[in-house]
């Protein structure tokens, strides 16, 4: 097909590494788990970090431990975004390095209170699109910027009991994607961190698929932090600090219906569990 991704006619776009020495980063939901991570890991590799989360005195803490700036607000809004993005240039000058980190898991099926979609949907994916509504202006004016979402292994294959989490998880992977392809030869880095289970209170909430499914091949958030640093470096849009996580998605593609099959006995192993 011509123009299809890898064929001749493709313009190739190379891999845009971003250096953190000396970068302005922001962090939402930097004040506990992974995005904490993710803020001391830039911090370490000489960014100045500007630390927002909605418990405002998590990104106080954060923020006193790393040398940084606290916004604390609600990145699940409109408002939200755009205050922590002002506030944020105001104290860095430029951001070069946006985590969209900050996101929730919470509903289990089809039964899932409407309102708890709608939350799923603002922070999971408007957050992403809401933020990068804010930067790419300057970004693309000055040829260079650095945005990383946060999404999770469940945005590229599933997450058993989490339907409104998988459905937004693939949402947050999708508008990842869709800003590198559109944004890539305009001097824009997108990365999408995409873990599974990591030691955080959000795993220690993911109840019985949680326990069947995450639990065994937990990593810690600083293992995410340094995942993060070597995909920036390199350039590499998936970041996945379980490697295996590949192989799953490939699988998926490859032969989808085989892939099912897998889940959905994994998913009568989580029913057998009855934890
Ligand atoms: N823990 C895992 O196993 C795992 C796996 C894959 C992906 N993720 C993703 O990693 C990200 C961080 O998850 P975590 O495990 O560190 O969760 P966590 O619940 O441990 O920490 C999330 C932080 O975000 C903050 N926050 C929540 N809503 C916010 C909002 N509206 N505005 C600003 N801050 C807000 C919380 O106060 C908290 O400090 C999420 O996007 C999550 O989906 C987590």
């Amino acid at each position: 097909m011509p123009g299809a991704p890898g064929s001749d006619q493709t313009l190739m776009v190379g891999a845009r590494m971003t250096i953190v020495e000396g970068s302005g980063a922001v962090v939402t939901g930097g004040g506990a788990g992974i995005g904490r991570a993710l803020a001391r890991r830039l911090a370490a590799g000489g960014a100045r970090v500007v630390v927002n989360d909605l418990d405002a005195g998590a990104a106080a803490a954060v923020a006193a431990e790393v040398g940084g700036y606290a916004v604390p607000g609600d990145v699940a809004t409109e408002p939200g975004v755009r205050e922590l993005i002002a506030a944020a240039r105001g104290h860095l000058g430029e951001i070069d390095i946006f985590c969209s980190n900050a996101g929730i898991a919470e509903g289990t099926g089809p039964d899932t209170p409407e309102e708890s979609w709608q939350r799923s949907w603002e922070l999971n994916v408007m957050a992403h699109v809401r933020a990068s509504r804010e930067l790419l202006p300057g970004w693309l004016s000055r040829g260079r910027g650095c945005f990383v979402v946060t999404a999770s292994a469940a945005g590229l294959l599933t997450m058993l009991g989490a339907a409104p989490y998988s459905v937004t998880k693939h949402g947050a992977e999708a508008y990842a994607e869709w800003l590198a392809a559109t944004y890539g030869h305009r001097g824009l880095a997108v990365h999408c961190i995409c873990p599974q289970g990591v030691r955080t209170s959000m795993l220690a909430a993911s109840g019985r698929a949680g326990n069947v499914v995450l639990r065994e091949a937990a990593i810690e958030p600083e293992q995410v932090g340094e995942a993060l640093c070597e995909g920036l470096a390199d350039g590499r849009f998936l970041i996945l600090p379980h490697p295996e996580v590949l192989g799953y998605y490939g699988m998926r593609a490859g032969d989808t219906d085989r892939w099912l099959q897998g889940m959905n006995r994994m998913q009568q192993r989580i029913e057998e569990a009855g934890l």
